[in-house]
């Protein structure tokens, strides 16, 4: 493992320990061959397993997907449901995770989604709660907005019911009621490296809080080309990217 990853990356390369990956362009990726955008989103499916292993190998240890926004509902519907179909789909394969002893979560308002699919999200889960080789978080109806929104709820909740008072509402408190804390017995930590692929640079209400000093790595590739060397490409910039965080 050691091995793999030295012969991979250069030497003395820094890993983030979380990236966040905007899975954008499968829409066009499927025009320029003439076939119906879902096929594109099928083929963008396969990349992110190729990628998932490869950040495993590379020794990433959270990887978070953007699957769904909460904006896509604006979608035709035939679109919105091949995209739930795939989404089911996959999770009925989602064998070769637990293979590679990867622990996935979900983040985004379930509540909107069908029930099929939200049973096998939290079967998915379940079964993978112990694994801890890597943690895989993917968005669906996920919203950055939408998220901080739940955050502030669940503070205010806390509040009526006496177990907080509002001075205490700082940063780590809101930080802490977002769904990316709501992974029983673990808190993702900011995310350190944005990647998106085919050409727009937007975060598109992606992790809008966790996002406040990430990296962002933009490239004209559309997801379903993106390849393992262009996720090692997107690594080693960002290792050579000095973070400051305010300071000097
Ligand atoms: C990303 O690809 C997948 C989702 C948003 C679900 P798009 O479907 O946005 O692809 P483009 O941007 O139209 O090419
Ligand atoms: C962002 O892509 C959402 C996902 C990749 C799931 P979009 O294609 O929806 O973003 P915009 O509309 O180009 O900003
Ligand atoms: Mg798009």
């Amino acid at each position: 493992m050691a091995d793999n990853k030295k012969a991979l990356l250069p030497e003395g390369t820094k890993v983030p320990v979380h990236i966040g990956i905007i899975m954008d362009g499968n829409g066009r990726w499927a025009k320029k061959r003439m076939l119906p955008r879902k096929l594109g989103h099928r083929e963008g499916a396969q990349t992110f397993r190729t990628i998932t292993r490869h950040a495993k190998l590379l020794g990433v240890r959270y990887v978070t997907v953007y699957a769904f926004s909460t904006e896509n509902w604006r979608r035709p519907v035939d679109e919105v449901e091949a995209l739930m179909d795939l989404f089911e789909k996959y999770l009925d394969e989602v064998n070769d995770f637990v293979d590679e002893h990867i622990r996935v979560c979900f983040i985004g308002d379930r509540s909107m989604l069908r029930r099929s699919l939200r049973d096998k999200m939290e079967s998915v889960e379940k079964s993978s709660e112990h694994f801890d080789s890597m943690t895989l978080l993917i968005a669906i109806n996920y919203g950055g907005r939408d998220e901080v929104v739940h955050a502030a709820k669940k503070l205010a909740e806390r509040v009526k019911k006496g177990e907080l008072s509002p001075e205490d509402i700082d940063e780590k408190a809101l930080n802490d009621s977002l769904y990316t804390a709501e992974l029983a017995g673990d808190i993702a930590p900011d995310v350190d490296l944005i990647i998106r692929p085919s050409g727009e640079q937007r975060l598109s209400n992606f992790m809008i809080w966790q996002a406040a000093y990430a990296e962002y790595y933009f490239t004209n590739i559309l997801w379903p080309d993106f390849k393992p060397a262009d996720l090692e490409a997107a690594i080693i910039e960002y290792s050579d990217r000095n973070r400051r965080f305010g300071g000097v």
